[in-house]
């Protein structure tokens, strides 16, 4: 079998998960490269040797000169996006890029045009769209089970037991209305099929004060409405008390279809002196294993077969510039028009 050769920047936390689906769990891929940052030397160092991965950068330029590299995938911080992306993207690769595409619509904008001048695949990791139910939800939704879209609802909560460690990284992934929401605006254009047109958002920094510092919430809330009249609200938060929560609900003319309203970690309900207590999931990590896996076949699949997908760099713009609006208006107060 021909496999693609990939390499990959970003070995934190989310990237990390990447390298592994694409050295061991993803047969038509071969992980050539890896690359990071020069502190991290010990680390990339064993996983090379342990993985038996040819090559180790610690310079992202160097790695895509390698002429047999086909693909790249970015997991970088946010704040890398632009130069990795342009410079993939100049060198001839395809690219899989996290979300968000860039800190800002300028950003995005930018890395969009050069993939457009570009015969290469470009893709954003938005992997909600990729999980199996709300795949499944798109279908039936599409197929007309429940009219016409007029609502999204999106709740996206991180438990609280990671709110500190997001604070020390937040310089270098943007505001919580664009690092966290994105995903919300992505699957609201998606499901609604229509563009933002406006936007009111409110919130605040309630349980960490240090958010307050660059304008950024804890808690965040937002109304949107859409050029062909349908609407969203988003809750995205990062205080959950019970764990990870992501809750999608579209409501249509005719019905509506509800994804994960409850976040359980498995079917277990216990009958204690507690009461009756089911467990959540505990990390983002546990609920969108399958959808990480996925999106990174279907990237290794569309280079193997020459095929564009769906999600294109266009929709990382899109869902950036929502993010700048929605931060916007939380922090003047306003009604913010797209
Ligand atoms: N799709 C999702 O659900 C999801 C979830 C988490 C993170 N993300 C995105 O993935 C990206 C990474 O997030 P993370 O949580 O893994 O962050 P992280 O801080 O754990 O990892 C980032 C990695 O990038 C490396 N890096 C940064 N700048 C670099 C450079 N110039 N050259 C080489 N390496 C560099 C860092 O050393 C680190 O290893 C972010 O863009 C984030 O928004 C997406």
């Amino acid at each position: 079998m021909k496999k693609v050769k990939v390499g990959i920047v970003g070995l934190g936390e989310l990237g990390s998960v990447h390298a592994n689906n694409l050295r061991f769990k993803i047969p038509n891929a071969e992980l050539i490269a890896i690359c990071g940052v020069p502190a991290e030397k010990e680390k990339l160092e064993k996983l090379k040797a342990e993985w038996d991965i040819p090559y180790c950068f610690y310079d992202f330029a160097e790695m895509i000169k390698l002429p047999e590299l086909e693909a790249v995938v970015i997991s970088s911080s946010t704040a890398a996006h632009h130069e990795h992306a342009l410079a993939a993207i100049q060198a001839g690769k395809h690219v899989f890029i996290e979300k968000p595409t860039g800190l800002n619509e300028q950003e995005c904008m930018e890395i969009e045009q050069a993939a457009a001048a570009s015969d290469k695949i470009f893709t954003v990791g938005f992997m909600r769209r990729h999980d199996p139910s709300y795949a499944e939800a798109k279908r039936r939704i599409d197929a007309g089970e429940i009219g016409t879209p007029i609502l999204f609802r999106g709740y996206s909560l991180d438990p609280e037991w990671v709110a500190e460690y997001l604070a020390k990284r937040a310089a270098k992934n943007g505001c919580w209305f664009i690092d966290m929401t994105v995903h919300d605006y992505d699957l609201a254009r998606w499901f609604l099929g229509s563009e933002a047109e406006t936007v009111y958002a409110l919130g605040g920094a309630y349980a960490y004060p240090v958010f307050a510092e660059t304008n950024d919430v804890d808690n965040g809330y937002a109304l949107m409405k859409f050029k062909n009249g349908a609407c969203a609200f988003y809750y995205s938060g990062r205080t959950a008390a019970h764990g990870s929560h992501v809750e999608t609900e579209i409501v249509g003319t005719k019905g509506m279809i509800r994804i994960c309203d409850e976040p359980r970690r498995d079917r277990i309900k216990a009958y204690t002196k507690d009461g009756i207590v089911e467990k959540c999931l505990n990390l983002y990590l546990e609920r969108w294993g399958e959808a990480y896996y996925l999106e990174m076949q279907h990237f290794i699949d569309a280079v193997e077969q020459g095929t564009q997908l769906e999600i294109t760099a266009h929709d990382g713009t899109m869902a950036t510039k929502m993010g700048m609006l929605t931060q916007e208006s939380y922090v003047s107060g306003e009604l913010k028009k797209f």
